[in-house]
């Protein structure tokens, strides 16, 4: 392999700048040339490339969203819109391709290598954390901490005015956002899309922690959740807990943004290295991941096809500690 390209995806993350940066430098440092696709595959269907030099990525390891933008491409989904893809990176000269995203990233990759024996190899970058074959996704650890540092604010003022916060957290339809902000907040209730905890429960759960005399409550709310997320939830609690001052927060995009931590930068720097590395080793179809403090090569398909479990230890934290 003599060029590779690389590209972010789908939603960004916190760390996808330090992830294209660790593929650049570490392509560059292996003799390789690097060409840089914007708009994820929307730009190689529109043959949107940018030379990666190493000075293209100075100074960004520190900042989120992502220097070559992000799309979910409608086009890339289409034969047509893969073989104009899969064209354009080869008159280009790119013979492999660095895909960072999440599932939706990694089953375009999964396609155009089937349908046009074009090697990717997947790096997962994702608030979410919902892919197989890695501990934590990149940008994970930054939304948690950005979540994290928004609810203890909220907590302040529940606590002053002793009232009750629904706040919803991100995760599409996964829990591992919410599942470990309520840990590390310390809510008194944390609902997941994973559990399906009915209404009716939670009412009685809420019921049991307001008699219980403490006034100020935390409830953080999956997106996914079956409650159908924190507004929903309050229409459906206020008729029930007109006596407790209830209001909602939805965290939203805030949680997308902002200088990824210390963590998500060490965990994208090596990735890039791993992908690189992944590529010259002759794979043509992997999503490089960390499980257990070491690099592991993990299909890229069932990075997004097989499901990511919740841990139930820490499931029961929330039990026992609430
Ligand atoms: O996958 C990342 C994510 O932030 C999800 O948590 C969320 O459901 C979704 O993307 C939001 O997408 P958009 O930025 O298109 O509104």
């Amino acid at each position: 392999i003599k060029k590779i390209g690389v590209l972010t995806s789908g939603g960004d993350s916190p760390g996808m700048n330090a992830a294209i940066r660790s593929v650049t430098r570490a392509a560059l440092y292996k003799g390789l040339e690097v060409t840089g696709i914007r708009y994820g595959y929307q730009g190689a269907i529109e043959a949107d490339f940018v030379e990666m030099k190493k000075l293209t990525v100075s100074n960004m390891i520190q900042r989120g969203g992502t220097i070559l933008k992000s799309a979910r491409s409608a086009e890339f989904r289409t034969p047509e819109g893969r073989k104009k893809a899969a064209e354009n990176l080869r008159s280009q000269g790119i013979e492999a391709l660095v895909a960072i995203g999440g599932d939706g990233t990694f089953q375009g990759g999964t396609i155009l290598q089937q349908e046009h024996g074009f090697p990717v190899i997947g790096i997962p970058g994702t608030i979410d954390n919902d892919l197989s074959g890695t501990d934590e996704t990149i940008g994970y650890d930054t939304a948690l901490n950005t979540a994290l540092d928004a609810i203890d604010k909220i907590r302040d003022t529940a606590d002053a005015h002793e009232r009750m916060f629904l706040v919803e957290v991100m995760g599409r339809d996964a829990g591992f956002l919410a599942l470990e902000t309520g840990i590390a907040c310390g809510a008194e209730l944390t609902l997941l899309p994973e559990t399906l905890v009915h209404i009716k429960e939670v009412k009685e759960t809420l019921r049991n922690i307001l008699t219980n005399k403490k006034r100020s409550t935390l409830v953080v709310v999956a997106e996914g959740d079956e409650s159908g997320g924190a507004m929903e939830l309050y229409s459906n609690l206020k008729e029930d807990f007109s006596d407790i001052d209830t209001r909602v927060c939805v965290l939203g995009h805030i949680q997308r943004g902002g200088n990824p931590t210390a963590r998500d930068r060490v965990l994208a720097s090596r990735l890039g290295v791993a992908a690189v590395n992944a590529l010259l080793d002759g794979h043509v179809s992997v999503m490089v991941g960390v499980v257990n403090n070491n690099i592991k090569l993990t299909p890229l398909k069932s990075g997004w096809s097989k499901k990511k479990s919740i841990q139930t230890e820490l499931l029961d934290l929330t039990k026992i500690l609430k």
